[in-house]
């Protein structure tokens, strides 16, 4: 059988991310098989070509936009899988830790479902107070759900705990937490920043979180930032960049351990509009380097680019 666009990959994994969340909010046992073997196939697609890492940043849910929590995860999951090769784990563990990628939000999916429910009857958004139960309330949704990953409810659990203690709901320091949260709680935070806020910002902000992360050391294990970096690259897929010849283009391609170099689709150069866009590898060319991330529609690209 042939191998699934990503396109049609994508689609598969939200579609199963929110039948988690469905058995979730009914307390059904959810049967682990598929979740490995979805996880199976976006490794391996994740291995082989960079298309599924464009979805991260940029992707409305293909079910619609009340399946956005379907999406987060998905997105989680393709950058969780992607720093767990980048840290050579192998490949039974990567199945693994994917499927944590899978569960670890369901607590987050039951805490907006009741925010809504009192919305209904007047209610309000769910407080920061409430959003901090959702790891707890996670953890005891898989222990019902009957997960076989055992480990899935630890990192459920920790995912928003911080090495330095400033994380929640446990305040856990060092070593206590989990490596496996600490790699799915880094992959949910690029993740949130790199989502946009609005339909008409189209800009992701991953490139200041990263560089965020690098100053402001001891959120997260220094060894896995970097390995974020390399995988990532500073210039995330879909960042739009300034290059020391003024030319403006939208990063297509990364290569791995070269996080200062992306392969750039060149839109803008001498003030003119490239049709069809060109490709600049930074890789081949040492004199030109990203002078800088701008906004597109700052630089005069049109906003349907
Ligand atoms: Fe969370």
């Amino acid at each position: 059988m042939a191998e699934a666009t990503a396109e049609s990959l994508y689609q598969e994994a939200v579609t199963l991310a929110a039948t988690i969340f469905e058995r979730a909010h009914g307390g059904q046992s959810i049967d682990d098989l598929p979740l490995h073997q979805l996880v199976e196939r976006l490794n391996a697609h994740l291995k082989e070509r960079q298309e599924l890492l464009a979805y991260v940043g940029h992707a409305v849910s293909p079910l619609g936009e009340n399946h956005y929590l379907a999406t987060h995860i998905v997105n989680t999951c393709l950058l969780t899988l992607t720093l767990g090769q980048g840290l050579r784990l192998p490949d039974g563990e990567l199945e693994q830790l994917g499927v944590c990628a899978l569960l670890y939000d369901v607590g987050m999916a039951r805490i907006l479902q009741q925010a809504t429910a009192s919305r209904g009857s007047g209610g309000q958004s769910p407080l920061f107070e409430d959003i901090k139960r959702h790891p707890t309330v996670g953890a005891e949704s898989l222990q019902k759900m009957r997960v076989q990953v055992e480990r899935a409810i630890r990192v459920t659990a920790e995912h928003h705990e911080r090495l330095d203690g400033s994380g929640y709901p446990q305040g856990l320091k060092g070593e206590a937490v989990d490596s496996w949260a600490q790699i799915v709680g880094l992959a949910d935070l690029y993740e949130s920043f790199t989502r946009p806020r609005s339909k008409r910002q189209h800009q992701p902000q991953a490139h200041d979180l990263l560089r965020e992360l690098v100053t402001q050391q001891g959120l997260f294990d220094s060894q896995l930032v970097k390995v974020l970096l390399n995988q990532i690259s500073l210039y995330p897929i879909g960042t739009w960049v300034k290059l020391n010849t003024g030319a403006v283009g939208r990063v297509c391609g990364i290569h791995q351990g070269l996080p200062l170099r992306p392969i750039v689709e060149l839109y803008l150069e001498s003030g003119q509009m490239v049709r069809p866009p060109r490709k600049l590898d930074l890789k081949e060319i040492a004199a030109v380097s990203v002078k800088r991330v701008v906004n597109p529609a700052d630089e005069g690209v049109p906003a349907a680019t």
